[in-house]
């Protein structure tokens, strides 16, 4: 497996193997990875000739006071998982591989981007699409593969990708849980052992949600707040709770039809969670 950090050698690697006629796909990631993410490679790989993950925790998308200098970096580590999952590169290029210090370019999406996370983290959707604008534009990818963790991301991604005419099919794959259900993410390495058993909470306040929507429940109000309430301790404070169009992750405010999901962020302590079940 190769380890390439130069956008130009990345953009050979993939002429060289578009020449051979294979087909390549992305997974985009900024690393620390999880039996979640390595789930992306093994959909990539069931998909596609060659499978390329990148690996690149990207400033852009982080606020001011977020965790971008304390986020989980660890590439020899990631690099190993990788080829032990079959991928065939692993793209981890350096900050100023990928932004010139006076790049002034951005991808902006500018409808679902205001919902959810977008509220709480402004600038955050601007980061994740210019950069994943970027990562297609290097590696060119025939697929690229997402965690549905982030269901927001993929309808963002998936709106800049319809919008712009990118020539990528974005595929999303589920969600991976620990054995008591919490979502699975790189941030969990904040947490210790105690504070993870606490963090499925957020998890089994969804259960809660969708047993009510399962019972026939279509009143939105009544799902958040038991949702809200089941979350809701000394540890846990809730960020947004919210029904949301299972395609465009855009909030549903009435009575619930169609496909569905509710999404929820909350403070876990001092680490940010996200999470959601389809209904
Ligand atoms: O989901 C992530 O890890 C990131 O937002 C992504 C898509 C790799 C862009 O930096």
């Amino acid at each position: 497996m190769k380890i390439i950090s130069s956008p130009e050698k990345m953009k050979a690697f993939v002429a060289e193997t578009k020449a051979q006629g294979k087909t390549v796909a992305l997974v985009p990631t900024m690393g620390a990875l999880h039996e979640g993410h390595l789930s992306l490679i093994d959909k990539a790989k069931s998909i596609a000739d060659v499978v390329v993950v990148s690996v690149f925790v990207n400033p852009t998308q982080f606020g001011p006071n977020e965790d971008f200098d304390k986020y989980p970096r660890q590439l020899e580590e990631d690099a190993s998982k990788c080829e032990a999952r079959g991928a065939e590169a692993v793209f981890a290029p350096a900050v100023s591989d990928i932004y010139a210090p006076d790049a002034s370019t951005y991808v902006v999406e500018e409808q679902i981007s205001a919902n959810l996370c977008g509220k709480s983290r402004p600038k955050h959707f601007r980061g994740v699409t210019t950069v994943v604008a970027i990562l297609f534009n290097i590696v060119k990818p025939d697929f690229a593969v997402f965690g549905e963790k982030d269901a927001q991301q993929i309808s963002v991604i998936k709106r800049m990708v319809r919008d712009l005419f990118m020539d990528v099919e974005i595929v999303s794959s589920p969600i991976v849980r620990d054995e008591n259900g919490l979502a699975l993410s790189s941030r969990n390495k904040y947490l210790d052992t105690v504070e993870r058993v606490g963090a499925a909470r957020v998890h089994r306040a969804l259960l809660e949600g969708k047993r009510l929507s399962d019972e026939g429940c279509t009143n939105i109000d009544r799902i958040k707040a038991l949702v809200i309430n089941s979350v809701t301790n000394a540890k846990t404070r809730v960020i947004y709770v919210e029904i949301v169009d299972a395609e465009t992750s855009l909030p549903v405010n009435e009575a619930i039809k169609g496909k569905t999901r509710i999404s929820i962020a909350v403070w876990f302590g001092q680490t940010r969670l996200i999470d959601n079940i389809l209904l």
